[in-house]
C-alpha cells in the first residue's frame, strides 16, 4: 500500500493518544466498523507500542505509528507492526530511514522550507501540522500555491465541524484528528458515533 492509498481510504485518520483503560482491539474494531480503517497510534504513552501491535491484528485495520521523532522510534514502530509512519516534523535522519525502510511515510510540515526539504528527499505527501495553529486553511492554501502537485493531511486542532471545510481544498486528501477518541474516552458507542460522522464527510 502506498501513502496515497492510505490517504484515500477515508476522509479522516483518527489520531489516538491512548489511555490504558480501553481495550485496543475493541477500539480498532469500532473504528473499522464505523468506516475509519486507517488509524494512527501516537507513541506518546508507555503502552502505545503494545496497543499498536494488538490493533494491527484487527481485521480491516490499517494501523500506523504517529509522533515518530527519530530512527529509533521508527524501528520500534516497525517492529510493533506499524503499516505507516507519521511524524510531527521532518529531519534528514528520520526521512532517510523511513524512505530506506519502504514504509509509507507522512512527515509533518508547516513551512515552505519543510516542504522543500521533503521534496529533496522525493516526498510529495505531507501532514500539515499543527494545522490550525500554523494558520489554518489560508496558510495551507498559500503554501500549496508553489507546490500544486503535493497533497496534505492537515492535523492539529481540527474537529468534525471544521473538517468538512479542510476537505474541500484541492491540496487536502484527508485530515487527521484526535476528536474521535481521546485518552479519556471510554465509551465505545460514543466513539463509534463520532467515527461514523467523520467517515460520512465528503472528500
Ligand atoms: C497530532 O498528533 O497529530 C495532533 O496532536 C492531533 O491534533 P489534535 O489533537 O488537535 O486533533
Amino acid at each position: 500500500m502506498t501513502i496515497d492509498d492510505l490517504m484515500n481510504m477515508a476522509p479522516v485518520i483518527p489520531v489516538l493518544v491512548l489511555g490504558d483503560e480501553l481495550d485496543p482491539a475493541a477500539l480498532a474494531e469500532t473504528l473499522v466498523a464505523a468506516g475509519l480503517p486507517v488509524i494512527e497510534v501516537t507513541l506518546r504513552t508507555p503502552w502505545a507500542l503494545d496497543a499498536l501491535h494488538t490493533m494491527a491484528g484487527v481485521t480491516g485495520a490499517i494501523v500506523g505509528a504517529g509522533t515518530v521523532r527519530d530512527p529509533r522510534m521508527l524501528d520500534d514502530a516497525l517492529k510493533a507492526g506499524a503499516e505507516f509512519i507519521v511524524s510531527p516534523g521532518l529531519t534528514e535522519p528520520l526521512g532517510k530511514a523511513a524512505i530506506a525502510s519502504g514504509v509509507p511515510f507522512l512527515p509533518g510540515t508547516a513551512t515552505a522550507a519543510d516542504i522543500m526539504r521533503g521534496l529533496d528527499m522525493g516526498l510529495t505527501r505531507f501532514k500539515f501540522f499543527p494545522a490550525e495553529a500554523a494558520g489554518g486553511r489560508p496558510a495551507l492554501s498559500a503554501l500549496a500555491g508553489p507546490f500544486p502537485e503535493l497533497r496534505f493531511c492537515p492535523t492539529g486542532g481540527i474537529r468534525l465541524e471544521t473538517a468538512a471545510d479542510w476537505l474541500t481544498m484541492e491540496a487536502v486528501t484527508c485530515v487527521g484528528g484526535s476528536w474521535i477518541a481521546g485518552p479519556r474516552d471510554h465509551d465505545l458507542a460514543a466513539i463509534g458515533t463520532r467515527a461514523r460522522a467523520a467517515a460520512a464527510l465528503a472528500y
